[in-house]
């Protein structure tokens, strides 16, 4: 059974939470500050419960304490109402959560729940994974980081899982949206029915629909054999809608109906279905902006946007970049012979230095490269190949492209628009060659093209 720990001087406090609680978690009980610090140490709780004002350390001091130690377990704060102030305080130290005492044994029952789900998804212990290198037994994955940020979106993550209302994630590319999601759906109800995705840019815009809500045979040109659309297809679900900015204004009042009635009809149909699916959407657009210029429904907005999820961009989580970074290690380390095991600390600051546009996506690319060009079982500063690209000067390299390509447009007459791209793409290839020492595999890798095609472009040079 789960172990919660409940901190509080007052006995009457500390029995009748055992009595509401003992049928459903093991409960443990401290009666200050110091106990609880050494019961955590002991039990190792999944949850703690503390009183703020108490004898000896008080809960906030003790908070604060936890915090550092353990920035995973969550502790929620129980509050008179004379310390209104202090949970304020202790929200922004990192508390889950504060409850007001006399408890309200449902009221406080839900966040326990939240928060058993906010620690599991930030310890990730469903996937067995832990923040270091050598904890981390697999290769799933997980939401790490422990900045204030992390835990934010974690909490939320814990608050919305458990109801059937739809969510919106926003946020920029590479942030973890998509992994946010999965983790919703994780930890929701709806875990054991299937769970899809449909990434609205990825397809043109005559396809969106029969993707969603299918079609019957002869609906359509080519429409040679009837289709189940994907909301159909997950009925009972979790159904992931990715830039849901991108879907076209006609498929977008249709998602509106299933949300409002569950109902929808196949392409070249007139029969009425239901559905009943759980609708997360994604974006890194601002559908507020979009709905003002009318490229996005403002009712269908108001139905996906009931609970959101914002996700900051990594450079305002800094504090997070080493523990992404041992994850991806421990993730692609070892896919490479010999293993790359760990990371020098010029490698470290070198890192820790870049703004990373592209966000954790970028990271894990930069990680997996830098395996894959590492010449030892540590990673060294120069195996770290965006902060090179980058050293070498986004605007010397911009310049020269751009001095490149003013001489071709004034000098070549003919078909300058080949011309240049062949120029631009053989000054790329060259560029890259040069940070892998010749080396083509190392090279077609850092472009994201196969070997072949390399050889290809440069057997044509
Ligand atoms: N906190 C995190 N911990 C571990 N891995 C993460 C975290 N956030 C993101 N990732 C990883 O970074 C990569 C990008 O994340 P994801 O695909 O969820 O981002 P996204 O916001 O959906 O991006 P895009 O807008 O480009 O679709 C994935 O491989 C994901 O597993
Ligand atoms: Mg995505």
């Amino acid at each position: 059974m789960t172990t919660l720990l409940l901190v509080d001087d007052e006995k009457s406090v500390r029995y009748a939470f055992e009595r509401t609680f003992s049928s459903e978690y093991t409960i443990k009980t401290a009666e200050n500050g110091e106990q609880a610090i050494a019961a955590v140490v002991e039990i190792n709780p999944a949850v703690v419960l503390m009183d703020i004002r108490m004898p000896g350390m008080d809960g906030l001091t003790a908070l604060k304490i936890l915090k550092q130690s353990h920035p995973h377990l969550p502790i929620i704060m129980v509050t008179a109402f004379a310390d209104s102030a202090s949970a304020m305080q202790a929200m922004k130290d990192g508390a889950f959560d504060y409850v007001a005492k006399p408890f309200d044994n449902d009221e406080l029952r839900d966040i326990i729940g939240k928060a058993l789900k906010a620690g599991e998804i930030q310890a990730g212990l469903r996937c067995g994974c832990g923040n270091s290198a050598g904890e981390t037994s697999d290769t799933k994955e997980c939401i790490v980081g422990s900045s204030p940020e992390v835990l934010e979106m974690c909490k939320k993550i814990g608050q919305v899982a458990g109801s059937d209302l739809p969510v919106l994630i926003t946020g920029e590319t590479g942030v973890g949206k998509e992994l946010t999601a999965r983790a919703i759906y994780q930890h929701s109800n709806r875990r054991e029915a299937p769970f899809m995705v449909v990434n609205c840019a990825a397809m043109p815009a005559d396809l969106v629909e029969s993707e969603l809500f299918g079609y019957e045979t002869g609906a359509f040109t080519g429409a040679n054999k009837q289709r189940i659309g994907r909301f159909e297809q997950c009925d009972g679900g979790t159904l992931f809608l990715d830039e849901i900015g991108e879907l076209p204004l006609t498929a977008q009042a249709k998602v509106l109906r299933i949300l409002q009635d569950g109902t929808f009809e196949r392409l070249g149909s007139n029969t009425q279905l239901r559905t009943d699916v759980r609708l997360i959407t994604a974006t890194n657009r601002n559908l507020e902006q979009m709905a003002g210029q009318r490229l996005f429904r403002l009712d269908l907005l108001h139905r996906i946007n009931v609970l959101t999820i914002p996700i900051p961009p990594l450079r305002q989580r800094l504090k997070d970049i080493p523990n992404l970074i041992l994850y991806f290690l421990a993730r692609y380390g070892r896919q490479v012979s010999p293993p790359v095991e760990g990371i020098s600390n010029d490698a470290l600051a070198k890192l820790a230095r870049h703004s990373w546009p592209g966000n954790i996506r970028e990271l894990e690319n930069t990680i997996r490269r830098a395996v894959v060009l590492a010449r030892s079982p540590i990673l060294t500063a120069g195996d770290c190949l965006v902060q090179q690209l980058e050293a070498a000067n986004e605007d010397s390299f911009q310049e020269v492209v751009g001095k490149q390509i003013d001489h071709l447009i004034r000098t070549d007459e003919s078909q300058p628009y080949h011309h240049l791209i062949s120029e631009v793409e053989q000054m790329l290839i060259k560029k890259a060659l040069e940070l892998c020492d010749g080396n083509q595999v190392q090279a077609a890798s850092l472009l994201g093209i196969n070997r072949m095609t390399l050889r290809k472009k440069l057997a044509s040079a």
